[in-house]
């Protein structure tokens, strides 16, 4: 059987991006044996994608909403400047556990601050117009809030940057069912009709939303 166009233009594209360090693929693994659940995790090419733009941008200051187990966290990290801070919010404190874990064995783990419990609570004690960086990956109905306290701490010009927001594709059906997929289709509307930010979709793994603050 011929195989899915979709699946050689992934492969193609994983083939011609950049690896990630070795820490990351052992992390990936032992994400995978103890929870069954590495697809969560962003990956090697939306990381790549992450690391360039936060280069690019001479992000000081990262904030990310929804830790995992520490992937995007020390991809995040490994690109930000030696005097950079990123503050990620997590409320699972057996995924926190193996996140500090690996950010303790990392040369860039010092760079972060693993704060637990709700992201709402720890989003609204971060300082206005503070933050160079934005990535949102947690509980898809509060999307749409956690992007207003995005824009609330972003500086002028600053990026927010969004994951799964096709959901698993279950946001092209003509009816949407998934609560989640609900939540996301009216978040990508709430996106497109925001005048204080300008932004581009990008198809890459279950949907990638790029917004930058005006
Ligand atoms: C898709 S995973 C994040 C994956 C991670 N960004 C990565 O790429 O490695 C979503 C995480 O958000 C966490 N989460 C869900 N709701 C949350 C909330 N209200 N506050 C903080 N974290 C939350 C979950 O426990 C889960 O670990």
């Amino acid at each position: 059987m011929k195989a899915d166009i979709r699946d050689v233009i992934d492969d193609y594209i994983d083939a011609h991006t950049d690896d990630v360090s070795s820490l990351l693929q052992d992390l990936m693994q032992e994400t995978e044996k103890l929870t069954g659940l590495a697809r969560w995790s962003i990956g090697k090419v939306e990381g790549k994608l992450m690391q360039l733009l936060i280069k690019i941008s001479g992000t000081q200051q990262a904030v990310e909403v929804g830790t995992f187990t520490g992937y995007s966290a020390l991809v995040i990290a490994e690109a930000l400047p030696d005097e950079g801070i990123l503050i990620t919010c997590e409320s699972n404190e057996a995924y926190g556990e193996i996140a500090q874990r690996y950010f303790n064995q990392s040369p860039y783990g010092k760079k972060i601050q693993l704060i637990l419990g709700p992201a709402l609570d720890t989003l609204k004690e971060i300082l206005e117009s503070s933050v160079g960086f934005v990535f949102i990956d947690a509980d898809k109905p509060s999307y749409a809030v956690y992007f207003d306290e995005a824009i609330r701490i972003l500086q002028p010009g600053g990026i927010v940057f969004v994951d799964n927001v096709f959901w698993r594709n279950k946001i092209f059906k003509n009816k949407i069912t998934n609560e989640n997929a609900k939540a996301i289709a009216a978040f990508n509307e709430k996106v497109m009709r925001d005048d204080r930010v300008e932004n581009v979709m990008l198809s890459i793994r279950d949907g990638v939303y790029l917004i930058r603050k005006k």
